[in-house]
Protein backbone atom coordinates (compact mmCIF):
# COMPACT_ATOMS: atom_id res chain seq x y z
CA UNK A 1 0.00 0.00 0.00
CA UNK A 2 3.22 2.66 0.70
CA UNK A 3 4.48 1.43 -2.56
CA UNK A 4 0.95 2.42 -4.24
CA UNK A 5 0.91 5.78 -2.34
CA UNK A 6 4.09 6.53 -3.02
CA UNK A 7 3.49 5.89 -7.05
CA UNK A 8 0.74 7.89 -6.96
CA UNK A 9 1.91 10.60 -5.38
CA UNK A 10 4.99 10.88 -7.60
CA UNK A 11 1.95 10.82 -10.66
CA UNK A 12 -0.09 13.79 -8.43
CA UNK A 13 3.46 15.52 -8.09
CA UNK A 14 4.16 15.66 -12.28
CA UNK A 15 0.76 16.05 -13.07
CA UNK A 16 -0.01 18.83 -10.42
CA UNK A 17 1.40 22.30 -12.05
CA UNK A 18 -0.44 22.03 -15.15
CA UNK A 19 -3.82 20.98 -14.21
CA UNK A 20 -3.49 23.04 -11.00
CA UNK A 21 -4.97 26.46 -13.62
CA UNK A 22 -8.28 25.12 -13.76
CA UNK A 23 -11.01 26.74 -11.51
CA UNK A 24 -14.20 24.96 -10.24
CA UNK A 25 -17.14 26.63 -11.62
CA UNK A 26 -18.95 29.07 -8.82
CA UNK A 27 -16.20 27.72 -6.50
CA UNK A 28 -12.93 29.19 -5.68
CA UNK A 29 -9.95 28.02 -7.61
CA UNK A 30 -8.58 24.91 -6.25
CA UNK A 31 -6.74 21.78 -8.08
CA UNK A 32 -8.88 19.70 -10.73
CA UNK A 33 -6.67 16.40 -10.31
CA UNK A 34 -9.57 13.92 -10.19
CA UNK A 35 -11.02 13.86 -7.10
CA UNK A 36 -9.50 9.97 -6.15
CA UNK A 37 -6.15 11.33 -6.53
CA UNK A 38 -7.10 14.25 -4.13
CA UNK A 39 -8.44 11.66 -1.57
CA UNK A 40 -5.58 9.48 -2.00
CA UNK A 41 -2.82 12.37 -1.30
CA UNK A 42 -5.17 14.32 1.40
CA UNK A 43 -5.18 10.62 3.43
CA UNK A 44 -1.48 9.31 2.71
CA UNK A 45 0.31 12.82 1.90
CA UNK A 46 -1.96 15.54 3.81
CA UNK A 47 0.37 18.36 4.63
CA UNK A 48 2.37 18.24 1.39
CA UNK A 49 -0.99 18.69 -0.21
CA UNK A 50 -1.82 20.96 1.70
CA UNK A 51 0.91 23.33 1.73
CA UNK A 52 1.45 22.87 -2.14
CA UNK A 53 -2.61 23.75 -2.93
CA UNK A 54 -1.83 26.75 -0.32
CA UNK A 55 1.63 28.03 -2.20
CA UNK A 56 0.00 28.00 -5.17
CA UNK A 57 -3.71 28.94 -4.62
CA UNK A 58 -3.67 31.35 -1.35
CA UNK A 59 -5.27 31.25 1.54
CA UNK A 60 -8.59 29.86 -0.21
CA UNK A 61 -8.50 26.77 -2.15
CA UNK A 62 -11.36 24.03 -3.02
CA UNK A 63 -10.08 20.90 -2.64
CA UNK A 64 -12.79 17.85 -3.89
CA UNK A 65 -12.78 14.28 -2.01
CA UNK A 66 -14.73 11.07 -2.76
CA UNK A 67 -18.12 10.89 -1.61
CA UNK A 68 -18.56 14.19 0.46
CA UNK A 69 -19.06 17.89 -1.07
CA UNK A 70 -16.48 20.19 -2.14
CA UNK A 71 -14.25 21.41 0.49
CA UNK A 72 -13.54 25.36 0.78
CA UNK A 73 -10.69 25.36 2.64
CA UNK A 74 -9.19 28.75 4.43
CA UNK A 75 -6.34 29.74 5.71
CA UNK A 76 -6.42 33.32 6.27
CA UNK A 77 -7.93 34.16 10.13
CA UNK A 78 -10.05 37.05 9.31
CA UNK A 79 -12.18 34.20 7.11
CA UNK A 80 -11.96 32.05 10.27
CA UNK A 81 -13.58 34.26 12.05
CA UNK A 82 -16.24 34.96 10.06
CA UNK A 83 -16.95 31.44 10.34
CA UNK A 84 -16.54 31.19 13.70
CA UNK A 85 -18.56 34.16 14.75
CA UNK A 86 -21.19 32.92 11.53
CA UNK A 87 -24.48 31.47 12.51
CA UNK A 88 -24.20 28.46 13.76
CA UNK A 89 -27.59 27.53 12.05
CA UNK A 90 -26.76 28.43 8.63
CA UNK A 91 -22.70 26.07 9.43
CA UNK A 92 -23.66 22.64 10.40
CA UNK A 93 -20.20 21.02 11.70
CA UNK A 94 -22.54 18.06 12.98
CA UNK A 95 -23.13 17.41 8.87
CA UNK A 96 -19.67 18.04 8.37
CA UNK A 97 -18.16 15.41 10.65
CA UNK A 98 -20.34 12.31 9.37
CA UNK A 99 -17.71 10.55 8.43
CA UNK A 100 -17.67 10.00 12.54
CA UNK A 101 -21.22 8.77 12.75
CA UNK A 102 -20.38 4.94 12.55
CA UNK A 103 -18.31 4.54 15.49
CA UNK A 104 -19.39 7.36 17.59
CA UNK A 105 -23.14 7.22 16.64
CA UNK A 106 -25.96 9.30 15.70
CA UNK A 107 -26.64 11.01 19.21
CA UNK A 108 -22.83 12.07 19.26
CA UNK A 109 -22.17 15.64 20.21
CA UNK A 110 -20.00 15.79 17.16
CA UNK A 111 -23.02 14.88 15.10
CA UNK A 112 -25.89 16.91 16.09
CA UNK A 113 -26.41 20.62 14.78
CA UNK A 114 -28.91 23.22 16.04
CA UNK A 115 -31.18 22.68 19.46
CA UNK A 116 -30.18 18.73 19.67
CA UNK A 117 -26.52 19.65 19.58
CA UNK A 118 -26.77 22.53 22.19
CA UNK A 119 -29.34 20.28 24.09
CA UNK A 120 -26.25 17.50 24.72
CA UNK A 121 -23.38 20.18 24.74
CA UNK A 122 -25.43 21.62 27.90
CA UNK A 123 -25.64 18.25 29.25
CA UNK A 124 -21.21 17.59 28.83
CA UNK A 125 -19.92 20.89 29.38
CA UNK A 126 -20.33 20.67 33.42
CA UNK A 127 -17.98 18.15 33.86
CA UNK A 128 -15.18 19.67 32.34
CA UNK A 129 -15.90 23.02 33.79
CA UNK A 130 -12.63 24.67 34.59
CA UNK A 131 -12.81 24.39 37.90
CA UNK A 132 -13.52 20.52 38.42
CA UNK A 133 -9.98 20.35 36.45
CA UNK A 134 -8.27 19.97 39.66
CA UNK A 135 -10.80 16.49 40.97
CA UNK A 136 -9.02 14.94 38.02
CA UNK A 137 -5.31 16.11 38.48
CA UNK A 138 -4.09 13.46 41.36
CA UNK A 139 -5.22 10.75 38.67
CA UNK A 140 -3.32 12.10 35.77
CA UNK A 141 0.01 12.58 38.08
CA UNK A 142 -0.56 8.91 39.33
CA UNK A 143 -1.13 7.45 36.04
CA UNK A 144 1.80 8.94 34.29
CA UNK A 145 3.76 7.92 37.22
CA UNK A 146 2.40 4.25 37.01
CA UNK A 147 3.74 4.82 33.10
CA UNK A 148 7.10 5.97 33.62
CA UNK A 149 8.17 3.40 36.22
CA UNK A 150 8.42 0.91 32.93
CA UNK A 151 9.86 3.61 30.56
CA UNK A 152 13.12 1.75 29.45
CA UNK A 153 15.92 4.29 30.59
CA UNK A 154 19.40 4.51 27.91
CA UNK A 155 17.50 2.76 25.24
CA UNK A 156 15.20 3.94 22.22
CA UNK A 157 11.13 3.17 22.61
CA UNK A 158 7.88 4.53 21.15
CA UNK A 159 6.46 6.89 23.28
CA UNK A 160 3.77 7.60 21.71
CA UNK A 161 2.12 4.18 22.64
CA UNK A 162 3.04 5.08 26.35
CA UNK A 163 1.02 8.29 26.24
CA UNK A 164 -1.65 7.10 24.49
CA UNK A 165 -1.98 4.71 27.51
CA UNK A 166 -1.29 7.31 30.03
CA UNK A 167 -4.41 9.28 28.05
CA UNK A 168 -6.37 6.10 27.91
CA UNK A 169 -6.04 5.38 31.79
CA UNK A 170 -7.24 8.70 32.58
CA UNK A 171 -10.28 8.83 30.48
CA UNK A 172 -11.30 5.36 31.78
CA UNK A 173 -10.72 6.37 35.23
CA UNK A 174 -12.19 10.20 35.24
CA UNK A 175 -15.01 9.43 32.38
CA UNK A 176 -16.21 5.81 33.40
CA UNK A 177 -14.76 6.65 37.21
CA UNK A 178 -12.92 3.28 36.70
CA UNK A 179 -9.98 1.79 39.29
CA UNK A 180 -6.64 -0.28 37.95
CA UNK A 181 -7.58 -3.10 39.98
CA UNK A 182 -11.34 -3.41 38.54
CA UNK A 183 -11.88 -6.04 35.44
CA UNK A 184 -13.82 -4.16 33.71
CA UNK A 185 -11.12 -1.52 33.80
CA UNK A 186 -8.79 -4.07 31.95
CA UNK A 187 -10.99 -5.73 29.17
CA UNK A 188 -12.60 -2.30 28.32
CA UNK A 189 -8.91 -0.64 27.93
CA UNK A 190 -8.17 -4.03 25.76
CA UNK A 191 -11.36 -3.77 23.30
CA UNK A 192 -10.36 0.05 23.15
CA UNK A 193 -6.82 -0.17 22.11
CA UNK A 194 -7.67 -2.60 19.95
CA UNK A 195 -10.46 -0.47 18.09
CA UNK A 196 -8.66 2.48 18.02
CA UNK A 197 -5.94 0.53 16.40
CA UNK A 198 -7.97 -0.92 13.93
CA UNK A 199 -9.93 2.68 13.21
CA UNK A 200 -6.36 4.46 12.89
CA UNK A 201 -6.16 2.95 9.29
CA UNK A 202 -7.40 6.19 6.89
CA UNK A 203 -8.57 4.23 4.33
CA UNK A 204 -11.56 3.29 7.02
CA UNK A 205 -12.72 6.81 6.28
CA UNK A 206 -14.31 5.69 2.63
CA UNK A 207 -17.74 4.05 3.17
CA UNK A 208 -16.71 1.42 0.75
CA UNK A 209 -13.73 -0.04 2.67
CA UNK A 210 -15.68 0.01 5.84
CA UNK A 211 -18.28 -1.87 4.72
CA UNK A 212 -18.51 -5.38 6.44
CA UNK A 213 -17.70 -8.13 3.60
CA UNK A 214 -16.97 -10.76 6.83
CA UNK A 215 -14.91 -10.93 9.57
CA UNK A 216 -11.44 -10.59 7.80
CA UNK A 217 -12.30 -7.58 5.79
CA UNK A 218 -11.29 -4.40 7.45
CA UNK A 219 -14.94 -3.50 7.71
CA UNK A 220 -15.90 -6.84 9.16
CA UNK A 221 -13.54 -6.47 11.86
CA UNK A 222 -14.52 -3.18 12.61
CA UNK A 223 -18.03 -4.30 13.28
CA UNK A 224 -17.05 -6.77 15.91
CA UNK A 225 -14.45 -4.29 17.32
CA UNK A 226 -16.90 -2.00 17.86
CA UNK A 227 -19.39 -4.64 19.13
CA UNK A 228 -16.94 -5.83 21.31
CA UNK A 229 -16.49 -1.91 23.09
CA UNK A 230 -20.35 -1.41 23.12
CA UNK A 231 -20.94 -4.71 25.04
CA UNK A 232 -18.65 -3.20 27.62
CA UNK A 233 -19.89 0.20 27.76
CA UNK A 234 -23.38 -0.58 27.86
CA UNK A 235 -21.99 -2.99 30.83
CA UNK A 236 -20.87 0.23 32.11
CA UNK A 237 -24.41 2.19 32.37
CA UNK A 238 -26.24 -0.38 33.20
CA UNK A 239 -23.50 -0.80 36.33
CA UNK A 240 -23.51 2.46 37.11
CA UNK A 241 -27.34 2.92 37.23
CA UNK A 242 -27.76 0.17 39.41
CA UNK A 243 -24.76 0.97 42.36
CA UNK A 244 -25.39 5.16 41.75
CA UNK A 245 -24.27 7.32 44.06
CA UNK A 246 -24.69 11.09 44.01
CA UNK A 247 -20.80 11.27 45.64
CA UNK A 248 -18.94 10.13 42.59
CA UNK A 249 -17.03 12.32 40.99
CA UNK A 250 -16.30 10.87 37.17
CA UNK A 251 -18.08 12.37 34.30
CA UNK A 252 -20.18 9.14 33.91
CA UNK A 253 -22.00 9.79 37.22
CA UNK A 254 -22.70 12.98 36.38
CA UNK A 255 -23.86 12.53 32.67
CA UNK A 256 -26.53 10.15 34.47
CA UNK A 257 -27.77 12.88 37.09
CA UNK A 258 -27.86 15.51 34.03
CA UNK A 259 -31.26 16.89 33.09
CA UNK A 260 -32.14 18.85 29.92
CA UNK A 261 -34.50 22.33 30.25
CA UNK A 262 -37.63 19.42 30.21
CA UNK A 263 -35.83 17.66 33.04
CA UNK A 264 -35.37 14.45 30.97
CA UNK A 265 -32.22 12.22 31.30
CA UNK A 266 -29.77 10.85 28.29
CA UNK A 267 -31.28 6.93 27.25
CA UNK A 268 -28.73 4.87 27.22
CA UNK A 269 -28.33 4.70 23.59
CA UNK A 270 -27.54 8.72 24.56
CA UNK A 271 -24.93 7.93 26.85
CA UNK A 272 -23.47 5.57 24.85
CA UNK A 273 -22.79 7.64 22.03
CA UNK A 274 -21.30 10.68 24.57
CA UNK A 275 -19.21 8.36 26.05
CA UNK A 276 -17.74 7.26 23.03
CA UNK A 277 -17.14 10.32 21.65
CA UNK A 278 -15.47 11.60 25.13
CA UNK A 279 -13.12 8.39 24.92
CA UNK A 280 -12.52 8.70 21.21
CA UNK A 281 -12.23 12.85 21.00
CA UNK A 282 -9.82 12.75 24.12
CA UNK A 283 -7.79 10.06 24.35
CA UNK A 284 -5.86 10.08 20.99
CA UNK A 285 -6.19 13.64 20.49
CA UNK A 286 -3.92 14.34 23.65
CA UNK A 287 -1.61 11.23 23.51
CA UNK A 288 -0.65 12.41 20.06
CA UNK A 289 -0.19 15.84 21.37
CA UNK A 290 2.34 15.15 23.95
CA UNK A 291 4.07 12.64 21.40
CA UNK A 292 4.62 16.08 19.35
CA UNK A 293 5.84 18.13 22.33
CA UNK A 294 8.18 15.34 22.96
CA UNK A 295 9.39 15.51 19.74
CA UNK A 296 9.21 19.41 19.50
CA UNK A 297 11.44 19.28 23.10
CA UNK A 298 13.89 16.98 21.98
CA UNK A 299 14.85 19.21 19.05
CA UNK A 300 15.34 22.07 21.01
CA UNK A 301 17.45 21.86 23.74
CA UNK A 302 17.31 25.25 24.46
CA UNK A 303 13.46 24.91 25.32
CA UNK A 304 14.07 21.37 27.03
CA UNK A 305 16.29 23.15 29.87
CA UNK A 306 14.32 26.38 30.38
CA UNK A 307 11.10 23.70 31.23
CA UNK A 308 14.16 21.66 33.49
CA UNK A 309 14.53 25.01 34.88
CA UNK A 310 11.19 26.26 35.45
CA UNK A 311 10.13 22.93 37.35
CA UNK A 312 13.06 22.86 39.60
CA UNK A 313 12.40 26.09 40.82
CA UNK A 314 8.82 25.34 41.23
CA UNK A 315 9.22 21.95 42.98
CA UNK A 316 12.65 22.11 44.47
CA UNK A 317 13.05 19.23 46.72
CA UNK A 318 12.08 16.64 44.25
CA UNK A 319 9.14 16.08 45.96
CA UNK A 320 5.79 14.83 43.34
CA UNK A 321 5.04 17.45 41.56
CA UNK A 322 1.47 19.09 43.17
CA UNK A 323 -1.34 18.75 40.46
CA UNK A 324 -2.68 22.23 41.89
CA UNK A 325 0.34 24.07 41.04
CA UNK A 326 0.99 23.02 37.50
CA UNK A 327 -0.59 26.20 36.41
CA UNK A 328 2.57 27.98 37.82
CA UNK A 329 4.57 26.92 34.79
CA UNK A 330 4.05 29.23 32.43
CA UNK A 331 7.31 27.61 30.09
CA UNK A 332 5.70 24.19 30.25
CA UNK A 333 2.27 25.65 29.10
CA UNK A 334 3.53 27.45 26.48
CA UNK A 335 5.51 24.76 24.84
CA UNK A 336 2.80 22.95 24.55
CA UNK A 337 0.48 25.66 22.83
CA UNK A 338 3.54 25.98 20.46
CA UNK A 339 3.85 22.92 20.29
CA UNK A 340 -0.33 22.81 18.96
CA UNK A 341 0.38 25.21 16.87
CA UNK A 342 3.26 23.62 15.32
CA UNK A 343 1.75 20.08 15.35
CA UNK A 344 -2.24 20.88 15.23
CA UNK A 345 -3.60 17.01 15.66
CA UNK A 346 -6.66 17.92 13.68
CA UNK A 347 -5.61 19.67 11.19
CA UNK A 348 -8.94 21.22 9.92
CA UNK A 349 -12.49 21.66 11.21
CA UNK A 350 -15.72 21.60 9.40
CA UNK A 351 -19.07 23.46 8.38
CA UNK A 352 -21.56 22.61 5.90
CA UNK A 353 -23.51 25.58 4.29
CA UNK A 354 -26.83 25.31 4.56
CA UNK A 355 -27.77 28.32 2.14
CA UNK A 356 -25.17 30.43 0.29
CA UNK A 357 -23.16 31.92 1.78
CA UNK A 358 -20.41 34.95 1.32
CA UNK A 359 -17.03 33.73 3.31
CA UNK A 360 -13.35 35.62 2.88
CA UNK A 361 -14.86 37.26 0.04
CA UNK A 362 -15.99 34.59 -1.86
CA UNK A 363 -19.80 33.13 -2.69
CA UNK A 364 -20.43 29.71 -1.81
CA UNK A 365 -23.37 27.92 -2.60
CA UNK A 366 -25.38 25.70 -0.19
CA UNK A 367 -24.02 22.33 0.68
CA UNK A 368 -20.25 22.92 0.30
CA UNK A 369 -18.43 22.50 3.35
CA UNK A 370 -16.28 25.45 4.57
CA UNK A 371 -12.87 24.53 6.39
CA UNK A 372 -11.02 26.54 8.70
CA UNK A 373 -7.86 25.27 8.36
CA UNK A 374 -5.71 25.09 11.58
CA UNK A 375 -2.46 23.14 9.99
CA UNK A 376 -2.21 26.39 7.34
CA UNK A 377 -3.31 29.34 9.62
CA UNK A 378 -0.83 28.36 12.24
CA UNK A 379 1.79 28.40 9.75
CA UNK A 380 0.45 31.47 7.89
CA UNK A 381 3.86 33.82 7.83
CA UNK A 382 1.22 36.68 7.48
CA UNK A 383 0.20 35.83 10.95
CA UNK A 384 3.05 34.43 12.03
CA UNK A 385 6.62 35.63 11.71
CA UNK A 386 8.65 32.82 11.41
CA UNK A 387 5.88 30.59 11.32
CA UNK A 388 8.07 26.66 11.14
CA UNK A 389 10.13 27.82 14.14
CA UNK A 390 9.68 26.47 17.63
CA UNK A 391 9.33 29.48 19.64
CA UNK A 392 7.53 29.00 23.23
CA UNK A 393 7.43 32.73 23.91
CA UNK A 394 4.75 33.43 21.48
CA UNK A 395 2.36 32.31 24.70
CA UNK A 396 4.09 33.84 27.07
CA UNK A 397 2.33 37.40 27.05
CA UNK A 398 -0.62 38.30 25.60
CA UNK A 399 -3.00 35.82 24.71
CA UNK A 400 -3.49 34.69 20.33
CA UNK A 401 -6.84 35.61 18.84
CA UNK A 402 -9.12 32.84 18.58
CA UNK A 403 -8.77 33.21 14.73
CA UNK A 404 -4.92 32.79 14.50
CA UNK A 405 -4.77 30.14 17.23
CA UNK A 406 -7.31 27.29 17.67
CA UNK A 407 -6.44 24.08 17.93
CA UNK A 408 -9.24 23.25 19.52
CA UNK A 409 -12.06 24.38 16.91
CA UNK A 410 -13.86 27.35 17.45
CA UNK A 411 -17.26 29.31 17.74
CA UNK A 412 -20.00 27.40 19.77
CA UNK A 413 -18.36 23.85 18.55
CA UNK A 414 -14.78 24.42 20.10
CA UNK A 415 -13.68 21.59 22.11
CA UNK A 416 -15.49 20.76 25.44
CA UNK A 417 -12.32 18.72 26.63
CA UNK A 418 -9.97 21.69 25.56
CA UNK A 419 -9.24 22.64 29.44
CA UNK A 420 -9.30 19.15 30.03
CA UNK A 421 -6.46 18.26 27.40
CA UNK A 422 -4.58 21.37 28.26
CA UNK A 423 -4.29 20.58 32.10
CA UNK A 424 -3.84 16.98 31.36
CA UNK A 425 -0.80 17.92 29.14
CA UNK A 426 0.69 19.83 31.66
CA UNK A 427 0.48 17.31 34.68
CA UNK A 428 1.83 14.70 32.12
CA UNK A 429 5.01 16.66 30.61
CA UNK A 430 5.92 17.82 34.26
CA UNK A 431 5.65 14.81 35.90
CA UNK A 432 7.68 13.41 33.07
CA UNK A 433 10.10 16.32 33.03
CA UNK A 434 10.64 16.10 36.79
CA UNK A 435 11.48 12.27 36.86
CA UNK A 436 13.36 12.05 33.49
CA UNK A 437 15.77 13.70 30.76
CA UNK A 438 14.28 13.36 27.54
CA UNK A 439 16.65 12.89 24.17
CA UNK A 440 15.92 12.40 20.35
CA UNK A 441 17.03 8.86 18.74
CA UNK A 442 19.93 9.75 17.13
CA UNK A 443 19.36 9.63 13.50
CA UNK A 444 15.72 9.11 13.81
CA UNK A 445 13.80 10.73 10.69
CA UNK A 446 10.34 11.57 12.55
CA UNK A 447 7.92 12.30 10.08
CA UNK A 448 4.26 12.93 10.01
CA UNK A 449 1.36 10.50 9.41
CA UNK A 450 -2.34 10.32 9.02
CA UNK A 451 -4.41 8.41 12.27
CA UNK A 452 -7.84 8.60 11.25
CA UNK A 453 -8.62 12.37 11.44
CA UNK A 454 -5.61 12.92 13.58
CA UNK A 455 -1.79 13.66 12.42
CA UNK A 456 0.93 11.71 14.63
CA UNK A 457 4.65 11.39 14.63
CA UNK A 458 5.66 8.28 12.80
CA UNK A 459 7.39 5.26 14.29
CA UNK A 460 5.57 6.12 17.82
CA UNK A 461 7.75 8.58 18.17
CA UNK A 462 11.27 7.06 19.41
CA UNK A 463 12.68 8.87 22.44
CA UNK A 464 15.43 7.93 24.92
CA UNK A 465 14.91 8.94 28.39
CA UNK A 466 17.39 8.51 31.68
CA UNK A 467 16.21 9.39 35.07
CA UNK A 468 17.37 12.44 36.43
C1 LIG B 1 -5.14 18.02 22.67
C2 LIG B 1 -6.32 17.44 22.79
C3 LIG B 1 -7.54 17.81 21.97
C4 LIG B 1 -7.64 18.45 20.77
C5 LIG B 1 -6.50 18.97 19.90
C6 LIG B 1 -9.04 18.54 20.46
C7 LIG B 1 -9.55 19.14 19.31
C8 LIG B 1 -10.90 19.27 19.02
C9 LIG B 1 -11.42 19.90 17.85
C10 LIG B 1 -10.58 20.53 16.74
C11 LIG B 1 -12.78 19.83 17.90
C12 LIG B 1 -13.79 20.35 16.86
C13 LIG B 1 -14.15 21.79 17.19
C14 LIG B 1 -14.86 22.52 16.08
O1 LIG B 1 -15.53 21.89 15.23
O2 LIG B 1 -14.76 23.76 16.05
C15 LIG B 1 -13.13 19.15 19.14
C16 LIG B 1 -14.42 18.89 19.55
C17 LIG B 1 -14.73 18.17 20.68
N1 LIG B 1 -13.83 17.65 21.61
FE1 LIG B 1 -11.82 17.89 21.59
N2 LIG B 1 -9.77 17.95 21.47
C18 LIG B 1 -8.90 17.50 22.41
C19 LIG B 1 -9.22 16.88 23.60
C20 LIG B 1 -10.49 16.58 24.02
C21 LIG B 1 -10.83 15.98 25.28
C22 LIG B 1 -9.83 15.63 26.39
C23 LIG B 1 -12.19 15.80 25.29
C24 LIG B 1 -13.07 15.20 26.37
C25 LIG B 1 -12.70 14.30 27.21
C26 LIG B 1 -12.70 16.32 24.04
C27 LIG B 1 -14.03 16.35 23.68
C28 LIG B 1 -14.54 16.99 22.57
C29 LIG B 1 -15.96 17.07 22.27
C30 LIG B 1 -17.10 16.47 23.07
C31 LIG B 1 -16.08 17.83 21.09
C32 LIG B 1 -17.37 18.21 20.34
C33 LIG B 1 -17.83 19.64 20.67
C34 LIG B 1 -19.07 20.06 19.90
O3 LIG B 1 -19.31 19.57 18.81
O4 LIG B 1 -19.83 20.93 20.42
N3 LIG B 1 -11.65 16.78 23.30
N4 LIG B 1 -11.95 18.81 19.81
Amino acid sequence: MAALAEALSRIGRATLPSRLEVEHPGLPAGPTDPPWLQTLLWLTRPTRLLRRYHARFGETFTMRVVGVPPFVMFASPEAVKEIFTGPPDELYAGEANVVLEPILGQHSVLLLDGPRHMRQRRLLLPPFHGARMRAYGETMRDVTLASIARWPRGAPFPVHEHTQAITMDVILRTVFGLDEGDADMAALRDALTRLLAGVANPFLLIPLVRADLGPRSPGGRLTRQLEAVDALVYAQIARRRRERTRAREDVLSMLLDARDEEGAPMSDVELRDELMTLLLAGHETTATSLAWTFYRLTRNPGALARAHAELDAAFPDGAPIDPDRVRELAWIDACARETLRLNPVVPAVARRLQSPMTIGGHRLPAGVVAVPNIYLVHRNPRVWPDPLRFEPSRFLGDKPSPYTFFPFGGGIRRCIGMAFALYEMQVVLATVLSRLTVRAVPDARVRLVRRAITFAPSDGMPLIVEDR
